[in-house]
């Protein structure tokens, strides 16, 4: 489907469920984006989700989000239960006017729900020149290390500068070794997911999808990714007030409450300590770029590169809707 029209459909879906005509529109775009970036794990997929949880009266339509100054520079907004996406546009769009007049902005917020891709935010603020990290915690998916549980989310880690070209540096990565986006989507439509990736129930490997949703998902690196997804909670939920410690929950399963998700923001004026940071970021790709490559690499990319490479490609195509999806945007829209 052409993407201004079926930007209209979501726009429409939404607002029929109750969400401003400017909230409807900021979430069909994030929505859209997911898609033109090939992430499909957080784009279409979960339209039918956000708009069961708006009916189940766990995602607010109407939200009255309070955004608290505490300084100059410091920033805490009650996103009172809005859909994320809401809450992440108005957070990182006070994170950039903070960061523009002091030079630093810290944005904690609580209160919200899945925001989908820690990049998209990201990408606003480096349009505005300025280095960002993103953080948001997510529903247990990841068992910490040593532990048979799932407890953390996939909790994505994001780190995003200008570079000097159009195309920023965005590392914008899950701490699992596949999001579960991914895994949701292999369930759907039934493919097998990698070697590597999850435990089932029992503990055992797993390349079912069905059975890597009731089990666990392995994080990066063993210990490392679990410190990872841990810091991350911590940044996310314990310090903004949001849930934390295995207690956001599932988007998809769980109706019997708000997700009350955490998000934190950090942007930073690019040059406080030098005035060249423009031209040293450029050379710093520079020298990496130069490396000799291992057989059957034409290019080393920096983070985002990809990204941006398949958004320019998907831009001025048709959006290729699966039918299942397909038929959850006739009833939503019936
Ligand atoms: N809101 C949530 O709860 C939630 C949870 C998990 C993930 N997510 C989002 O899902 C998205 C996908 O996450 P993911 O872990 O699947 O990302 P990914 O594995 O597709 O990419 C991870 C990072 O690696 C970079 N990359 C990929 N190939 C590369 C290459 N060849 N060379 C250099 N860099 C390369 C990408 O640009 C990206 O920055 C992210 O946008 C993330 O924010 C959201």
């Amino acid at each position: 489907m052409k993407t201004p029209l079926l930007k209209k459909q979501i726009i429409k879906i939404f607002k029929k469920f109750g969400l401003s005509k400017d909230h409807a529109l900021i979430s069909a775009n994030a929505l859209i984006n997911a898609e033109l970036v090939g992430a499909y794990g957080h784009g279409l997929s979960r339209l039918k989700m956000y708009c069961d949880r708006i009916s189940k009266k766990v995602i607010n339509p109407k939200p009255k989000i309070k955004i608290k100054k505490i300084s100059q520079s410091i920033i805490h907004i009650d996103a009172n239960n809005s859909i994320g996406f809401v809450a992440a546009d108005i957070g990182i769009k006070e994170a950039i006017k903070s960061a523009k007049k002091t030079g630093i902005s810290l944005v904690g917020i609580k209160n919200s729900g899945h925001y989908g891709l820690s990049g998209y935010y990201a990408e606003q603020a480096v349009k505005k020149n300025l280095i960002t990290f993103c953080f948001t915690n997510a529903p247990p998916a990841i068992a910490p290390h040593g532990a048979r549980k799932s407890l953390f989310g996939t909790n994505p880690i994001c780190f995003a500068t200008p570079t000097s070209s159009k195309v920023p540096f965005i590392l914008d990565t899950s701490v699992s070794v596949v999001n579960r986006g991914k895994i949701r989507v292999a369930a759907r439509t039934g493919k097998k997911i990698p070697k590597g990736v999850a435990l089932d129930k029992s503990g055992k490997p797993t390349i079912d999808a069905k059975k890597a949703l009731a089990g666990v998902q392995l994080p990066i690196a063993g210990f490392r990714g679990s410190g990872l997804a841990w810091m991350v909670d911590i940044l996310s939920g314990v310090m903004t007030g949001g849930n934390h410690g295995g207690k956001v929950k599932d988007p998809f399963d769980d109706f019997s409450g708000p997700q009350n998700i955490g998000h934190l923001f950090i942007v930073i004026k690019p040059n406080l300590f030098v005035a060249n940071y423009n031209q040293r970021i450029k050379e710093n790709i520079k020298r990496i770029k130069r490396l000799p490559k291992i057989k059957g690499v034409k290019e080393i990319l920096y983070p985002g590169q990809n990204k941006f490479k398949r958004y320019k490609k998907n831009i001025n195509k048709e959006i290729n809707i699966p039918t299942n999806i397909a038929e959850d945007l006739k009833k939503l829209n019936a």
